[in-house]
């Protein structure tokens, strides 16, 4: 290979970006409503469990793959001498593709509130469906944000990202601290934390489990080989387990600080949790408000700013796989190749961008090809690419990597890239874990929620009642 690939500076280096990966829009916005739809602490089990058993293999797996050929994702099955295999990574750039025109316009979101707060208009919180309806600011923010994010890509992942997060990350966990003790202070915090915290198992239903091992491989940035792009920057010497965990423990830890302060805020202010997309932001403006005009401005726009970085580490992670799938397998230069597949990701992005709010084009999608459901509060077409690529693609592409790291490459193969750099890997219980759970758990939970998954969401079957 001519090109010469970057690599990352250090393991904390490497740690780093792929917790800004993880740690993004899904922790902060998309996991509190999810919980908030899906029925409460019963979802968070469900989350839990999924990315706990089933998510963190498929991390290493794909880690492992990524180091192993330093390839894209598609490359990578290439080098192993199984190009029939690279349709995996091909959907993964599908998925990715997806994944990010929806995205940016929730970062849009992000960063318009952080200019909103910074004025100090508070009551942007309660006008919200008015907000995402103006489609020409959003969609300048939009693009300023998908610029910003080809921007760093352009200049590799290593420097642009490795940087960045450093800072942002322990930033963003300390202003959540501060506003979690001061949720726990407010009246009626303690109905949101008993909803967030104690399951009621009769609210599992197939709606909350489809959700929540969508939500839990969309908020690892697993199943569509982002990890398999950044593995292929990591150094031999540097532990991909204890990475893994490192990174899973991060991302999960700051979506379940971003749940337990904003349940307490939610029931305090009387919101129905079950509010769809907007929760996030319709409840912090008036928290904001009341710690007064200047604190109020200084701490609201500081945590949009900061929720705004969050997700351009996450959406640089989903520009670059398929910008180094293009650079690597058909040798466009790297600029070139961000310009180009950013400007088309945020054409893609226009439907999600003009279905929101109540007039918007789109805006009854799911329910115009009659697939709405009882219950459903959001029936735009950004919740319809949500089942598409998160709550489908993204599983299908955990399971295909599990089955191919255990069947195709093997698992001696994997474990003997595991032990570069885990001296002890060989042999641990840790190896037998993971080899179970690519081997047996994952194939055939992933392959049967697959099935269900896609009977209910595009066929309307319900069959876990
Ligand atoms: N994990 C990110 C979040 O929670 C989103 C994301 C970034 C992602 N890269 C990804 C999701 C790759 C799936 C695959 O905000």
């Amino acid at each position: 290979m001519a090109v010469h690939r970057g690599e990352f500076n250090s393991r904390l280096g490497f740690i780093l970006a792929a917790a800004g990966s993880a740690v993004g829009l899904g922790n902060i916005w998309k996991f509190p409503f999810e919980v908030g739809a899906g029925g409460g602490a019963a979802f968070v089990v469900m989350y839990l469990i999924f990315c706990f058993l089933l998510c963190f293999p498929v991390m290493v797996a794909e880690i492992a793959i990524g180091r192993k050929t330093r390839r894209n994702p598609v490359g990578a099955f290439k080098a192993l001498k199984t190009p029939n295999w690279s349709f995996i990574g091909k959907l993964g750039i599908l998925s990715g593709f997806l994944i990010l025109s929806f995205y940016n316009v929730v970062a849009a979101w992000a960063f318009g509130f952080f200019i909103e707060m910074l004025v100090g208009n508070f009551a942007i919180g309660s006008e919200f469906g008015n907000f995402i309806k103006d489609w020409l600011k959003v969609g300048i923010f939009g693009l300023l944000f998908m610029s910003m994010t080809a921007y760093i890509v352009s200049h590799g992942v290593q420097r642009g990202i490795e940087r960045a997060a450093k800072f942002l990350m322990p930033s963003l966990i300390i202003i959540m601290v501060v506003l979690l003790i001061y949720s726990l202070s407010l009246e009626g915090a303690i109905d949101g934390l008993r909803f967030y915290l104690i399951p009621d198992f009769s609210k599992i239903n197939g709606q909350v489990i489809y959700s929540a091992l969508g939500q839990a491989f969309f908020s690892l940035s697993l199943g569509m080989g982002a990890l398999i792009t950044y593995g292929s920057y990591l150094n031999k010497n540097q532990d991909i387990v204890g990475s893994a965990v490192m990174i899973t423990l991060m991302d999960v830890g700051i979506a379940f600080l971003a749940g337990l302060m904003l349940f307490p805020l939610v029931f305090s202010q009387g919101i129905e949790p079950n509010g769809g997309a907007g929760l996030v932001f319709v409840t912090l403006p008036g928290v904001f408000e009341n710690l007064g005009p200047n604190m109020g401005v200084v701490v609201g726009s500081l945590f949009f700013l900061l929720l705004s970085f969050a997700a351009l580490t996450s959406t640089v992670s989903l520009l670059e796989v398929p910008v180094s799938y293009v650079v690597d397998e058909h040798k466009v230069p790297r600029t070139r190749a961000v310009w180009l597949t950013a400007g088309l990701i945020f054409v893609i992005g226009i439907p999600s961008l003009l279905s929101q709010g109540a007039n918007g084009f789109f805006s009854n999608f799911i329910e115009i090809i009659g697939l709405a459901r009882e219950g459903m509060t959001d029936y735009s077409f950004l919740e319809f690419i949500q089942w598409v690529a998160n709550d489908t693609f993204l599983p299908f592409g955990g399971m295909m990597i599990s089955i191919y790291a255990a069947y195709i490459w093997k698992k001696e193969n994997l474990t003997e890239e595991l032990a570069h750099g885990n001296k002890n890997y060989a042999g641990s219980n840790m190896e037998k874990f993971i080899n179970f759970a690519i081997t047996y758990l994952a194939p055939s939970v992933l392959a049967v929620i697959f099935v269900l998954t896609v009977l209910n969401r595009f066929f309307g079957i319900d069959s876990i009642a």
